[in-house]
């Protein structure tokens, strides 16, 4: 049996993008903590960041946001594409494959060389995997969707799309807040599975679908969906104690959105998350599943499993309930996420590009020595 199938431990990079030291809760991006990128910076601001390992000048900064917005526009084709598709579609699925799609309209698709052009592609996809999120939502709604504006940030075009009209300033901060946490976060699934197909000399849209596939996973980017179902399972703050001592103390379950295999003290990003969901619970009069998730994080932090365990709330617990407080269907989570994430995978993708194939080794544990007998004389 191989002793490291999850590759605990090895290092297969150098960056700059993120650290993280999990024993003491700390995340930079290139050189920034989260807690001062949350409170001061813009997506697009962390956006050059993680392209440039510095904060971008205002002209730059102005240059990149409209770059974004104006590539926002996707192909009638890829609307139709969508269409097309059963409405119960997963919308990772849709955004899979509405991704891959893109390529095959994309002048550039094939490249994977020139690392401006990369970045540029990379803009691209933000912007248009931003339309395509949105327009799903119209979609799978029965709506036509709404096309994106050149005067906002993707943050404000997301909302914007989803229901044309001019979106809500807390509603913006809170989802730019989410952007800017979810963006990088080291040598995750998903950003190792960008660079695996980059390293192999692929070109970017294969490279970002291969985020997206492994993100799809319930055991990487589907978190924050299950502790959403979790919330709306215990359904009203008086029912937490009683979910608590059935599912939890017989340890029949675990809490959704508790605990992190890196971050061993707190999860730097949770605590944002938090102040940020209670001020949209507050301003959108829905404070329930606020209250319900703040109750039940509560009462794990003053049992005794947890406090030995050195459990908490993970960056998928809050965000859960502002992605939900934002009006979005749970099956929508992960495309969030995706937007966000297209960040930091494609800031790996570049840095990747031109670097050594990737090729581990398994470990053959079948037989040896047989003899093939043709199949007739089987
Ligand atoms: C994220 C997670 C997989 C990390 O796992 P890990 O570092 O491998 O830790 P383990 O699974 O070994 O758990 C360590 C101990 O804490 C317990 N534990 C961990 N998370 C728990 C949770 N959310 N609720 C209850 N108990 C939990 C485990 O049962 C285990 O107890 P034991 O020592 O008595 O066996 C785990 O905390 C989890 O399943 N959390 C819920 C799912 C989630 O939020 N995932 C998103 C992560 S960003």
């Amino acid at each position: 049996m191989a002793d490291n199938g999850g590759l605990e431990g090895v290092v297969v990079a150098d960056i700059d993008t993120s650290y993280i030291d999990g024993s003491i809760g700390k995340l930079i991006y290139s050189g920034y903590t989260i807690e001062d990128l949350a409170e001061n910076a813009s997506f697009e601001e962390v956006i050059f960041l993680l392209f440039n390992t510095r904060p971008p000048e205002r002209g730059e900064y102005e240059e990149l946001r409209s770059r974004i917005a104006e590539n926002a526009v996707i192909p009638a084709d890829v609307i139709e594409m969508m269409r097309s598709l059963p409405r119960d579609t997963a919308a990772m699925a849709v955004l899979r494959t509405a991704v891959s799609m893109l390529s095959a309209y994309d002048a550039d698709g094939e490249n994977l060389s020139d690392k401006e052009r990369a970045k540029a592609k990379a803009f691209r996809l933000t912007g248009q995997i931003t339309t395509i999120c949105a327009a799903w939502i119209r979609i799978a709604g029965g709506l036509e969707p709404i096309a994106p504006r050149r005067d906002l940030s993707v943050a404000e075009n997301f909302l914007y799309m989803t229901s044309g009209a001019d979106p809500d300033p807390t509603a913006c901060a809170a989802l730019n807040v989410y952007l800017v946490l979810l963006a990088e976060h080291g040598m995750n699934a998903s950003t190792f599975a960008s660079r695996v197909v980059t390293a192999t000399g692929s070109d970017m849209h294969s490279a970002i679908v291969a985020g997206i596939a492994a993100l799809k996973g319930p055991s990487h980017g589907g978190a924050n969906s299950e502790a959403m179902k979790m919330f709306l399972e215990i359904g009203a703050v008086d029912n937490v104690v009683p979910w608590f001592e059935k599912h939890i103390k017989t340890g029949e379950r675990r809490i959704m959105g508790i605990g992190h295999r890196v971050y061993k003290s707190n999860d730097p990003r949770a605590g944002i998350l938090k102040r940020h969901s209670k001020a949209l619970a507050e301003s959108s009069g829905k404070r329930k599943w606020y209250d319900i998730a703040v109750k039940l994080a509560d009462t794990a932090r003053a049992d005794d499993y947890f406090i030995k365990r050195n459990l908490y709330p993970n960056v998928d617990y809050y965000s859960a309930i502002l992605l939900y407080t934002l009006d979005l269907e749970i099956d929508m989570f992960t495309p969030l996420f995706v937007m966000s994430r297209i960040a930091g995978w494609s800031a790996h993708v570049i840095g990747q590009m031109g670097g050594r194939l990737i090729r581990p080794k398994a470990n053959y544990v079948g037989p040896q020595g047989l003899h093939w007998v043709p199949l007739d004389k089987r």
